[in-house]
C-alpha cells in the first residue's frame, strides 16, 4: 500500500530512487508519459531548484527544464554563478508530464511526493529554491500566492526555502523579472549565511 511504499523509497539510495522512478506506475500518467524526468545537475550541490511538472520538451528529452522557461531558468541562474552543469541540481515536484501540461493533481503530487522527499534527503543542499505554486505546494503545503510567500524564508525538511514565480510565468510578465532576481539574491545570500562559521 502507500504508506510502505513511501517507507520504502525513503530507504532508497540514489540509484536505487532513479529506478524506482523509472519504472514507476503509482499513478495514471506513466500511461501518456514518454519519459519519466527525474532530475538533471550534480547531486552533490547545495543549491537545488524545484520546479513544477514536465513539459512537452522535458517529456520528449527526459530532461527538466529544457524549453523556452529552461531557458530563461538557466538564465537567471547563470547570473548567480551557478548553472546544471556545474553546481545546481533541478527537478520537478512531478516526474511525469501531465497530459496537456494541466495542473498537477492533489493525487499525483501526494504518490510523487516520496521522490521528491528522498531526492532531498540525499542531496541535502543548503539552500531550496522553490518555482511556482505547485513547488511551494509541494514542499510547504500551502496554496497561497507567490507574491505573499516570497521575500522571507520558508523551511523543508529543516532546509531554508526560497520561493519565487516560475520562468514560464515570467516569460509572459516581464516586469516581475526584477522580483524574480531579488528572490536569487536572497537564496543567494541565505546559503552565504549557512556557509559562514
Ligand atoms: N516547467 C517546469 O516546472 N518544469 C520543467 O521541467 C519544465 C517546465
Amino acid at each position: 500500500n502507500r504508506d510502505e511504499r513511501a517507507l520504502r523509497i525513503a530507504t532508497l539510495d540514489w540509484e536505487g530512487l532513479q529506478a524506482e522512478a523509472q519504472a514507476c506506475t503509482a499513478c495514471g500518467l506513466c500511461k501518456t508519459r514518454n519519459k519519466v524526468v527525474f532530475g538533471v545537475g550534480q547531486p552533490s550541490t547545495d543549491w537545488l531548484v524545484v520546479g513544477e511538472a514536465p513539459g512537452a520538451e522535458e517529456d520528449r528529452q527526459g530532461e527538466p527544464f529544457v524549453g523556452q522557461a529552461g531557458k530563461l531558468l538557466d538564465n537567471m541562474l547563470a547570473a548567480v554563478g551557478r548553472s546544471r552543469q556545474e553546481n545546481v541540481y533541478i527537478l520537478n515536484t512531478l516526474k511525469c508530464r501531465p497530459p496537456q501540461n494541466r495542473n498537477p493533481q492533489p493525487d499525483e503530487m501526494a504518490l510523487c511526493a516520496p521522490f521528491l522527499q528522498r531526492q532531498v534527503a540525499l542531496i541535502q543542499p543548503k539552500v531550496i529554491f522553490a518555482v511556482g505554486r505547485f513547488a511551494v505546494q509541494a514542499l510547504l503545503g500551502r496554496d497561497a500566492s507567490i507574491a505573499s510567500l516570497r521575500g522571507q524564508l520558508h523551511e523543508y525538511q529543516g532546509i531554508p526555502v526560497v520561493v519565487s514565480y516560475h520562468p514560464a510565468y515570467l516569460l509572459r510578465n516581464l516586469p516581475d523579472k526584477i522580483k524574480a532576481w531579488q528572490d536569487l539574491l536572497l537564496a543567494r545570500k541565505t546559503l552565504a549565511e549557512r556557509k559562514a562559521p
